[in-house]
């Protein structure tokens, strides 16, 4: 596997001034850590079958967007239309209702690229680690839904990572 650690570590720093001093809800860790993750979870996943820098750059940057108030043209200057547009995929619309986000996201991610289908993998993945304590039990349970929502929209992308998130998923609690 091939990958390009000069680009990475761009991507990287990008991610990091955007989301500054925001921390992992539940977690407190800079939010970094959460980026990078999701990035080495698509690294491991790397099998010859999707471009890898790609894939690991739309990672790095998923949240920026949504959660950094990072803009899609500032997006497209630094990394080009296509991973702008894979991030703005990742990205909810909170024009919407609430209860539609997810299934818009996951709409909008399936006119991607699979490289942009494995970052919602693998973030999820990452995501299903014990909930935050202050998370109620309905709000876990939502929590649930929404992976096997995901799964069942995605997994056809990565039967390893499509792996990952079956056994994350299962044990949930
Ligand atoms: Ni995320």
């Amino acid at each position: 596997m091939s990958w390009d650690q000069d680009l990475f570590k761009k991507t990287l720093d990008f991610a990091a001034k955007a989301h500054g001093p925001q921390v992992i809800p539940g977690s407190g860790a800079p939010y970094v850590v959460h980026l990078v993750k999701v990035a080495t979870e698509v690294l491991r996943a790397a099998d010859g079958t999707f471009e890898v820098d790609f894939s690991m750059q739309c990672a790095l940057l998923h949240d920026c967007v949504e959660d950094a108030g990072v803009q899609l043209p500032t997006l497209t200057a630094e990394f080009g239309a296509r991973v702008a547009a894979g991030v703005s995929a990742l990205s909810k619309n909170e024009a919407l209702p609430k209860a539609e986000q997810m299934e818009d996201s996951l709409r909008r991610i399936q006119a991607q690229p699979r490289e942009v289908w494995l970052v919602k993998l693998a973030d999820r993945i990452t995501n299903l680690e014990p909930a935050p304590p202050h998370w109620s039990a309905e709000k876990r349970a939502k929590y649930r839904v929404e992976a096997q929502q995901i799964y069942d929209a995605l997994a056809p992308a990565h039967a390893g990572l499509a792996s990952r998130l079956r056994a994350k998923l299962s044990s949930y609690a």
